[in-house]
């Protein structure tokens, strides 16, 4: 993949799966958040499930649309828009109904000294849209990030494994999974809690984070020395296809890839291709922020992008000087300080 043209079509290709599971969903579907990394290439994913599955479905996206940009390209893809500051309460409020609700809106960085901010995002308009749209289904974008870190033997933290969430947005992101139940509970919404951990595509992630580090002929940190990564287009394929899984009380369900990571092993992979020489500094902890998907892989399979084909796309990505986006994911981070 060479273009932009070329890796957004690749990420919005539905799956004979996904296509199937959403012919099973009744009503259109409403993204709230859409404008960020994932949203406006799950929302592409839906339009085209829906075209090719002959069904009858609107694809709504709601976001202030910081960037005019994107709201250009998602309504050219045919994708209906609405500008929309979820935290003003009356524009909240005139959002239009729908059955379905994908929930991706959140906050994550410049978090230390915005604490209040972090809790009326991630926690008190959770609240809020769970009373607006209690009569639908809700996928509730959540994070890996609930878990304590994991030894790197683990496998990682499965859904069993209680949340005992580092730092304040991490408990942020509990507490918005928290306000979603109550209301759930009281209301009788069915939801899914879809825990992510490291979506990924060229643009943006923990694998093209490294790449650069090596092409850049700068050190690769193994303090966080394992991590789990996911294909974003995975990622949003599975998110869909949970419309399928809300229930009540809600489910819980991690998705990443299936691999704990060697971040050695991946900045190595990608010294290889580039001809290049990693250099390290420090050593791997004996715990790392890890997600067990197995669960997810019942339910789905496994994803359809591969590890090394990732590594592969990023490293020929970077060499080219594909176009980037600065969003760090700050994965090195151990004391949950974004
Ligand atoms: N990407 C990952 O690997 C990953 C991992 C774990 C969890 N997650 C979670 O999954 C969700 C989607 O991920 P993402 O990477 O696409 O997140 P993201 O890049 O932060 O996108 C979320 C988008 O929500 C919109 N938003 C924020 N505040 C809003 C407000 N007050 N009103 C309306 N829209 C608002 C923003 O777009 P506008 O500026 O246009 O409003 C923002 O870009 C997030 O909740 C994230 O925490 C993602």
């Amino acid at each position: 993949m060479k273009t932009i043209a070329e890796l957004e079509a690749k990420l919005a290709e539905p799956s004979a799966d996904l296509i199937h599971d959403l012919k099973s969903v009744d009503g259109d579907i409403l993204i709230l958040g859409v404008g960020g990394k994932m949203g406006p290439s799950l929302a592409k994913l839906a339009i085209n499930a829906i075209r090719e599955g002959g069904l009858n479905k609107r694809v709504i996206g709601v976001s202030r649309f910081s960037d005019e940009g994107t709201r250009r390209d998602l309504e050219g893809a045919g994708v209906e828009t609405i500008s929309c500051d979820l935290l003003n309460d009356r524009e909240l409020q005139n959002l239009p109904e729908s059955r379905n609700i994908m929930y991706m809106a959140g906050n994550k960085f410049g978090t230390t000294g915005r604490e209040h901010f972090i809790w009326a995002m991630n926690a008190y308009l959770p609240g809020r849209v769970a009373e607006k749209y209690r009569n639908s289904r809700i996928v509730v974008f959540s994070s890996g990030n609930v878990y304590p870190l994991s030894p790197v033997g683990s496998g990682g933290a499965h859904e069993g494994i209680a949340p005992a969430p580092v730092g304040e947005y991490a408990q942020s992101c509990l507490g918005r999974e928290r306000v979603f139940e109550y209301f759930a509970r009281l209301h009788g919404t069915p939801m899914v809690m879809f825990r992510l951990n490291y979506a990924i595509d060229m643009r943006y992630g923990v694998l093209l984070e490294l790449a650069k580090s090596v092409w850049e002929g700068r050190p690769v940190d193994l303090t966080m020395g394992h991590a789990n990564v996911i294909w974003q287009g995975d990622a949003n394929e599975m998110a869909l296809r949970c419309l399928t899984k809300c229930t009540n009380p809600p489910s819980v369900i991690n998705v990443t890839g299936p691999e704990t990571l060697s971040i050695r092993f991946a900045a190595g992979e990608f010294a290889r291709r580039m001809g290049k020489e990693v250099i390290f500094h420090g050593l791997e902890s004996e715990t790392a922020l890890l997600s067990n998907a197995s669960r997810s892989h019942q339910w789905f399979g496994y994803p359809r992008v591969s590890l090394l084909k990732m590594i592969e796309w990023v490293s020929d990505w970077v060499q080219a000087g594909g176009v980037i986006w600065n969003k760090p994911t700050h994965f090195q981070e151990r004391e949950g300080k974004f």
